[in-house]
């Protein structure tokens, strides 16, 4: 029987890490699990900065953002020494599993772990929606709904000012908060990984917008890391009859209290890695398929492609 798990969030926050971490901490007391939390992901593990966590250490925290475990990334942790030490504190506190909650760099990490004799679950915690296992991330829809509420706040004034917005959005690779808010505000024309970047087609399609179908302003959604969409805006001022304006969104798309899906989906995987652990199962990662809790094995997971999302950017085309 498991008596003591840990529990830590690892790589880039995202708005319902919290409520995964309480359901863990309540989960847990329902099967007589006492849970500890691990500050600053893996750094923390490593340099032994944990405590004990009750059910009302996690009083308030379901509507918060962030995480009130903090986190970090410690590319060290991919060193079998590193790692060494992280199991020697564990088992030193008598910690005999973990829950980690965060992308596929932390999911490499926590197979490590298992493979070293601590049985670790993974939860799929990063706004990218970039993990192969899971239709959606925790903190996913999230971040989606602020870039949905951003961009329609600069339709109103691109519309104004007869301007072409050029927003960056983040994605770490992954198109899909791009083609999800591109669906979402009826952009005219969305750039990710998927679609790839040439710059002549989007200035020529942009001047169809404006010479043949008469727009007035135009929204480009762009993945972060294709190009300087400051310069890129430039030149739209310059070749097309828009007048063009960048905006990053940056990590505001990363704060904010999640939504009630990303709350109800934080909980509903959180219990099903509690779980796991009390049933003595590690090296698996929790995601949602089909509205329903699936687990699979970290190794799996990590091997799976990421939809291509065609159905997605043929809808998107044939709705512009
Ligand atoms: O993985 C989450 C993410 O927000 C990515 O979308 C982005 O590329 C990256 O993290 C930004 O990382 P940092 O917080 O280190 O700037």
């Amino acid at each position: 029987m498991v008596k003591k798990i840990g529990v830590l969030t690892s790589g880039g926050d995202s708005p319902g890490m919290n409520a995964a971490i309480r359901a863990v901490v309540r989960s847990a007391q329902s099967y007589g699990i006492t849970v500890y939390g691990i500050y600053d992901g893996y750094r923390g593990l490593v340099e032994n900065r944990m405590f004990e966590m009750g059910r009302y250490s996690v009083s308030e925290t379901l509507g918060k953002g962030g995480t009130i475990l903090g986190s970090a990334r410690l590319p060290e942790f991919k060193q079998k020494e590193v790692r060494e030490k992280a199991v020697e504190n564990l088992k030193a506190e008598g910690i005999e599993a973990l829950v980690v909650i965060g992308g596929d760099g932390s999911y490499r990490g926590a197979l490590e772990l298992t493979r070293m004799g601590i049985n670790c679950i993974g939860l799929p915690g990063t706004i990218d929606n970039d993990i192969a296992s899971t239709e959606f991330t925790i903190g996913f829809i999230t971040a989606l709904n602020t870039i949905v509420d951003a961009v329609d706040k600069l339709r109103d004034t691109s519309s104004s000012h007869k301007r072409c917005s050029v927003v960056e959005v983040m994605g770490n690779r992954c198109g899909d908060l791009a083609i999800w808010a591109g669906i979402c505000t009826g952009a005219e024309i969305v750039v990710t990984p998927q679609t790839g970047f040439d710059e002549d087609d989007v200035i020529n399609q942009l001047n169809y917008f404006h010479d043949v179908r008469k727009k007035n302003h135009a929204i480009v959604i762009i993945s972060e890391k294709m190009t300087d969409v400051e310069a890129f805006a430039k030149k739209i001022s310059k070749y097309t009859g828009f007048d063009g304006r960048a905006t990053v969104l940056g990590h505001v798309q990363r704060g904010g209290g999640p939504s009630p899906f990303d709350r109800v989906l934080a909980s509903r995987l959180a219990d099903r890695a509690v779980q796991l652990l009390n049933d003595n199962i590690g090296g698996q990662c929790v995601g949602m398929i089909d509205n329903k809790v699936v687990n699979i094995p970290f190794e799996e997971a990590l091997d799976k492609p990421r939809s291509s999302r065609k159905e997605l950017y043929s809808l998107f085309e044939r709705l512009v």
